[in-house]
């Protein structure tokens, strides 16, 4: 087993299930903890059994103990925070989103570029059981050729519209929600370009004071002519999730077809040579849910935290790194774009030029290409 790699982490609210996630993993020690919040970092510590607590993220970035810093503070931070971590070259978790705007982006991947540590975003959906199950299907070809992908994440998340940074001028229900169904969608079909969608402002985010279209309807196309669509209600009740999971991702392959769910522990597949099967992880549902019923999912920071140790150990690129995450929200921008201009198709690639970040990134990683698929490497 190779040392336990040291971690600060630097937002204790959802950095809460980052903490738990350290605590459980024989990969990880949690070297301090930072917050402004004086009483919650109190909190924590005695929670986890911690002994060291700043106010001062600078105190992070200067202990040479701590190897990785794990962002977890309001989304317009993570462009400061993520750069400074890396121009003390530390390796970086950084929540989702990444950024909560393409401006910077530019600045972010070369400041990853320079630093000796490594960037990941916890894309916290791909690291839970049935999505898990589910790419190792896709990965081992189980589908056939993918011809359309359908994801969606509804939650009726009206208590976020009290938090003080949450209604602030980029806020998006896409950038902050709608982002787990988009980023599984670019997760299989990674050269997803086009989209067309609509969106409508309920009158309960109209109540809260906003008006930022908060049920959504996508559907988009690759180059090669793979579809998919995204979908998302935000202030709206649900009825039930074992009717109607939170997030489902749908994969229809010439092969077969699956689909994963969430917080639901079930994956459902049709593959050849197979009638349907139901796959139920429930006996799992003690490592992914922790505290807090379902609202909190440690068990999916845990996964990605040991996979981040198991990439920085085999010198593999840990997934999704910036270029894939900035990628991912210039598909956003994308499908805010088509919203804004009802329903006009536009591309990602237009949005990348637009931003003069086409040639910073990569070329699109596709599926089979040389990268580790996360199932791999759990
Ligand atoms: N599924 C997921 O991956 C998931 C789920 C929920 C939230 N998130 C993300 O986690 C992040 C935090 O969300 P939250 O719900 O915990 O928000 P929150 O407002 O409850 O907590 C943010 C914390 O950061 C602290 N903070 C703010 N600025 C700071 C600074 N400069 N230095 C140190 N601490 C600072 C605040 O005091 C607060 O305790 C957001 O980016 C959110 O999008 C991800």
């Amino acid at each position: 087993m190779p040392p336990k790699r040291r971690l600060g982490v630097v937002g204790l609210g959802e950095g809460r299930s980052i903490l738990s996630a350290a605590r459980s993993s024989p990969r990880w020690q949690v070297a301090a903890v930072c917050d402004l919040d004086e009483t919650l970092c109190r909190q924590r510590i005695e929670e986890f059994g911690l002994d060291r607590w700043t106010t001062a993220y600078d105190d992070l970035l200067a202990d040479p103990k701590i190897d990785t810093i794990a962002i977890y503070t309001p989304d317009h931070l993570h462009l400061d925070h993520c750069l400074r971590a890396l121009a003390a070259d530390k390796h970086v978790i950084c929540t989702k989103p990444l950024l909560d705007s393409l401006i910077g982006a530019d600045r972010l991947l070369d400041a990853a570029r320079r630093s000796s540590g490594r960037l990941m975003v916890g894309q916290s959906t791909r690291f839970f059981e049935p999505m898990i199950n589910q790419r190792r299907d896709v990965e081992a070809g189980r589908h056939g050729e993918l011809v359309a992908v359908d994801a969606h994440y509804s939650t009726d998340a009206r208590w976020f519209l009290s938090r003080d940074w949450s209604t602030g001028t980029t806020f998006s229900w896409l950038w902050n929600f709608l982002i787990h169904a988009v980023d599984l969608v670019r997760w299989y079909l990674p050269d997803v370009d086009e989209v067309t969608g609509f969106g409508t402002v309920s009158p309960n985010t109209l109540r809260a004071g906003l008006d930022r279209p908060d049920s959504l309807r996508f559907v988009l196309r690759t180059p090669s002519g793979q579809l998919a669509t995204v979908s998302g209600n935000y202030t709206l009740p649900g009825i039930d999730q074992r009717l109607e999971p939170s997030i489902g991702c749908l994969i229809r392959g010439t092969e077969g077809s699956s689909r994963a769910d969430y917080p639901g522990l079930t994956y459902h597949t049709r593959f050849a040579g197979e009638g349907p099967r139901s796959h139920d992880f429930t006996a799992l549902s003690g490592h992914y849910f922790r505290f807090e019923g379902t609202s909190h999912h440690a068990g999916e920071y845990q996964n990605y935290l040991d996979y981040f140790a198991t990439c920085l150990d085999s010198g593999l690129d840990p997934r999704p790194g910036p270029a894939e995450a900035i990628e991912t929200l210039a598909l956003l921008e994308a499908m805010e774009r088509s919203l804004a201009h009802d329903g006009q198709p536009v591309r990602r690639s237009q949005i990348l030029a637009d931003h003069n970040l086409l040639t910073l990134l990569p070329p699109t990683r596709h599926l089979r290409g040389r990268s580790v698929g996360v199932s791999k490497q759990l």
